[in-house]
């Protein structure tokens, strides 16, 4: 049961059979920049029970891969190639959204037929409007694509934290069903609010700093989490904003990376006078450079190299704190855990969490492929498919799919669609 219990549509409540479904998914999966190959396939494998289930219907599938300026920011094609291989089923991938190639193939489409359109992202309607207050119906992307569906899935609960048109703008438009991941998130993931399972923290760490910080502040002051515990390059921010000089490399990586880099150790910073002691940073890191791992206390730093990794008195310490507690949330891993010499930390906060009797959630795209690689993924309760949107809804914040599938409910309910 989430914090609040939900009232949406799932795909039990229609007969679907024949009837043309457009399924958001989220299949944003890390890729190889160069061959553009498929490096963990984790979404892509959870969203096949929504597919499946809708079997007898005509299915357009629609999602993003990374963000504009990314290496990784690409087509669709390899994604429609791994379905297919997935489902053992056909999975056409269509170059475009809602261009008349598109609406002409879309129009054609038998009951069984699946397809997988363009990058959502290659348009700037879904990633320069942001934010509730937009006209998401008045947008080209939806204003084509709605009257030629029966029914929206919303199945992309890794992205339910963002509003954006291919997300939220069909509510009041045709009927939006939760799809079978979102559900199981939202589901499984609300045990989380159970207010027996305390003292509970978080392990933020991960480069998507700005979103961290945001869910930090908030988990602190509902209390949603008792403590929040660094690492990655959130964690580096959080030494910053403490005043440390964390060294060159580090520094002008957050710098390069961060262009509000100001404004967001402002507010890191008045987090730690805030919550100072409920926010746990690294004691000691590991800095290096071609693969050296030299282990540095705070107050061996500054160094020239970049931080990667943390220490191991940090390691111990956190994993005291994973041992104490009832329920235990990590996003992100500790530190470049690509390199093997720069893994320990991830791996071994990851054990730590396996290890534990607490209710366990992983997010994060890049920490589900470490949990296969460790073979842990058995020992955790929950592996969520979202990161961000995760961290948002374990602190209670709302989500805008959530919000847009309530919404439609409320719309539709009582419409001509219902089987029951
Ligand atoms: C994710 O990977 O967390 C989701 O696909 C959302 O991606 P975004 O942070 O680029 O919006």
């Amino acid at each position: 049961m989430p914090s609040k219990p939900w009232d949406v549509f799932t795909l039990d409540d229609f007969n679907l059979k024949g009837r043309t479904v457009l399924v958001r998914v989220d299949i944003n999966s890390p890729l190889d920049p160069k061959s553009g190959r498929i490096l963990d396939d984790y979404r892509i494998r959870s969203h096949m029970t929504t597919i499946r289930d809708l079997e007898k219907s005509k299915v357009i599938i629609l999602g993003h891969q990374s963000r504009p300026g990314k290496n990784d920011f690409t087509t669709m094609n390899a994604h429609a190639i791994r379905m297919s291989q997935i489902l053992g089923k056909r999975v056409e991938y269509v170059d475009g959204l809602f261009e008349s190639h598109v609406r002409q193939r879309i129009r054609a489409m038998e009951p069984g037929q699946k397809i997988l359109l363009e990058n959502t992202r290659f348009y700037s309607e879904e990633v320069v409007l942001k934010g509730e207050k937009q006209n998401f119906e008045g947008t080209h992307i939806v204003k084509h694509l709605a009257p030629m569906i029966e029914f929206f899935v919303n199945d992309a609960f890794a992205a339910a934290h963002r509003a954006q048109p291919t997300l939220v703008g069909f509510a009041g438009l045709v009927p939006n069903l939760a799809g079978r991941v979102m559900q199981k998130e939202i589901e499984d993931m609300g045990r989380a609010f159970d207010p027996g399972l305390s003292p509970k923290i978080a392990l933020l760490g991960g480069v998507k700093v700005d979103d961290s910080i945001d869910v930090a502040r908030h988990m602190l002051e509902d209390g949603s989490m008792d403590k929040v515990l660094t690492m990655g390059v959130v964690g580096q921010v959080f030494l910053m904003a403490s005043g440390l000089d964390i060294g060159e490399g580090s520094t002008e990586f957050i710098k390069r990376e961060f262009p509000d880099h100001k404004e967001m150790i402002k507010e890191t910073k008045s987090m730690l006078d805030k919550w100072g002691d409920r926010i746990l940073m690294p004691k000691d890191v590991a800095v290096g450079n071609n693969g050296r791992r030299n282990v540095v206390a705070l107050s061996g730093l500054p160094v020239p190299e970049p931080i990667m990794d943390i220490g191991i008195e940090t390691i111990v310490e956190y994993s005291k704190h994973i041992r104490d507690a009832k329920l235990v949330l990590v996003n992100g891993p500790a530190g470049a855990f690509e390199y093997d010499k720069f893994s320990i930390g991830t791996t071994e906060t990851f054990r730590s969490i396996a290890h534990s009797r607490a209710y366990s959630i992983v997010g994060g795209g890049h920490s589900t492929a470490v949990l296969e690689n460790l073979d842990l993924s058995s020992s955790i309760d929950h592996i969520s498919t979202g990161g961000g949107s995760c961290i948002n809804f374990l602190a209670g914040k709302a989500l805008p799919s959530v919000e847009a599938l309530e919404r439609s409910k409320r719309i539709f309910e009582k419409g001509p669609f219902q089987k029951h």
